[in-house]
């Protein structure tokens, strides 16, 4: 069966060649051994590579009943979490939701005492839901934001209605947002302990909200299953994810220390957010790994392109384009040619995005910056759902090809721990002691003013 999605390596060359990639096979057949059988650093995480596993019938029809329940009976479905928490729902409902049903706003995602008023502000007079997510169960920005939701919620439908509106999403067994949910009595979904935050997208963790929205979980599923399968072969001429995931890396053998990750639709912003976070997170370790970056095109050719064609050359880049199913809308004619457009009136404006991709992509291997291009047919659930596990599966093996385990994030903790010492959190005493001395050492006055 022929897949939505294919990779386009023809201006990776004379950085790297198809020759090259395929010397390349047998450490990536090793890096595929260790993500479908194990034997890799954190192998215990391994829960997502399945996406038939990740989450099971039964909990797709809990998740489709409770999403049924909200879209009936609120306005809004207020999306509590950060990270891995978050950005995979915000992702797949930017790029696909259509406004049908409930809103579903994001908070709990920073500690923006001003972002949270304007969320809260933007529920008066709405009947709403909440769908707080946190694997650990006590993650602090979604903790805040948990109790400012929940207290506006009781306030305003009740202690009684509100806990039949809110739906916690955490581990089976332990942490404090379990414990709490048992306690009050709310809806639950699980995340099994084998997936980690953001590899957690087509787990209850992603898909409630993304079903609030109105969007077909089912044909989400089916593209990443569909590609799963597919990636069942290492050999890198007949999987365009894993040819990605030995590029990047054989490009970044070579020197080059960013990829950027560059769309000509605004509606994927948040897919190179959530890709940011997929990949920073999985290699950024061991003082090593690509720094992933993104830009929007063609708005940032106007900001960010200058730099991109000639600045720093330790760059690659790698396109997302829609081919198509993009909506028809063409360049007016005028009687006059005051702007000098009549040579593009009639013409689809998609077909004038086209053009700019072709000659970016041109332009950019010109300046030295090798790219490739991960095509999409249409834009849909089911080439959505492909998108997402295709990348999963490509930094899983590019992460062992770098040699680290793709599935911790030991450096999250170092500014958790400095945070819990300042703000004197129980069992943090030592923490806050050493903190303070550190601070308390520190050089004074080190601030220039006017
Ligand atoms: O990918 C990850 O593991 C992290 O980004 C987590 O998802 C994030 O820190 C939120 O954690 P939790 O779901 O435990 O609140």
């Amino acid at each position: 069966m022929a897949l939505p999605i294919s990779y386009d390596y023809g201006y990776l060359a004379p950085d790297v060649d198809l020759e090259e990639v395929k010397a390349f096979q047998a450490d990536v057949d090793l890096a595929h051994k260790k993500v479908t059988q194990g034997g890799g650093l954190g192998d215990d995480f391994l829960g997502w590579v399945d996406p038939g596993k990740i989450v099971s019938p039964d909990e797709v029809a809990k998740i489709k009943t409770l999403a049924a329940q909200i879209r009936d009976d609120s306005d809004v479905l207020v999306s509590i979490g950060i990270g891995g928490s978050y950005l995979g729902a915000r992702a797949v409902i930017e790029a696909l939701g259509e406004g049908d049903g409930p809103d579903v706003l994001f908070s709990g995602n920073s500690l923006s005492a001003h972002d949270q008023k304007k969320t809260l502000k933007a529920l008066d007079g709405k009947k709403f839901s909440i769908n707080a997510i946190s694997k650990s169960g006590t993650t602090t920005e979604p903790a805040v934001a948990f109790r400012l939701f929940r207290d506006l919620l009781e306030q305003t439908a009740g202690k009684e209605e509100a806990k039949k509106r809110i739906v916690a999403t955490t581990d089976a067994n332990k942490g404090a947002l379990r414990k709490f949910a048992e306690e009050e009595g709310y809806a639950t979904l699980n995340i099994a302990d084998d997936v980690g935050g953001r590899y957690s997208v087509l787990s209850p963790v992603g898909l409630l909200p993304i079903a609030v929205a109105g969007i077909d979980i089912d044909a989400l599923l089916s593209g990443a299953k569909d590609v799963a399968a597919a990636t069942a072969t290492a050999d890198v001429t007949k999987n365009p994810a894993y040819f990605y995931a030995a590029a990047r890396n054989l490009l970044y053998r070579k020197g080059y220390s960013t990829e950027i990750f560059a769309s000509f639709e605004p509606r994927l912003h948040y897919i190179a957010e959530w890709w940011k976070q997929l990949t920073g997170e999985s290699e950024g370790k061991s003082h090593i790994g690509l720094f992933p970056a993104s830009v929007d095109l063609t708005t940032d050719l106007h900001s960010m392109g200058q730099w991109i064609q000639e600045g720093r050359r330790n760059i690659i880049e790698t396109f997302v384009i829609i081919d198509g199913g993009e909506p028809d809308l063409k360049v007016p004619s005028a009687d006059n040619d005051l702007d000098g457009l009549n040579y593009l009136q009639g013409r689809p404006v998609s077909d004038v995005n086209k053009a700019a991709y072709t000659a970016t992509s041109l332009a950019h291997r010109d300046g030295g910056v090798p790219n490739g291009t991960i095509h999409l047919e249409t834009l849909d659930a089911y080439s959505l759902g492909a998108l997402i596990y295709f990348y999963e599966r490509a930094i899983g093996v590019s992460g062992y090809l770098m040699g680290i385990n793709p599935f911790n994030q030991p450096g999250v903790e170092a500014y958790k721990t400095n945070m819990f010492a300042l703000l004197g959190k129980p069992k943090f005493e030592q923490a806050t002691e050493d903190v303070k001395a550190r601070l308390a050492a520190q050089p004074k006055d080190t601030t220039v003013k006017f």
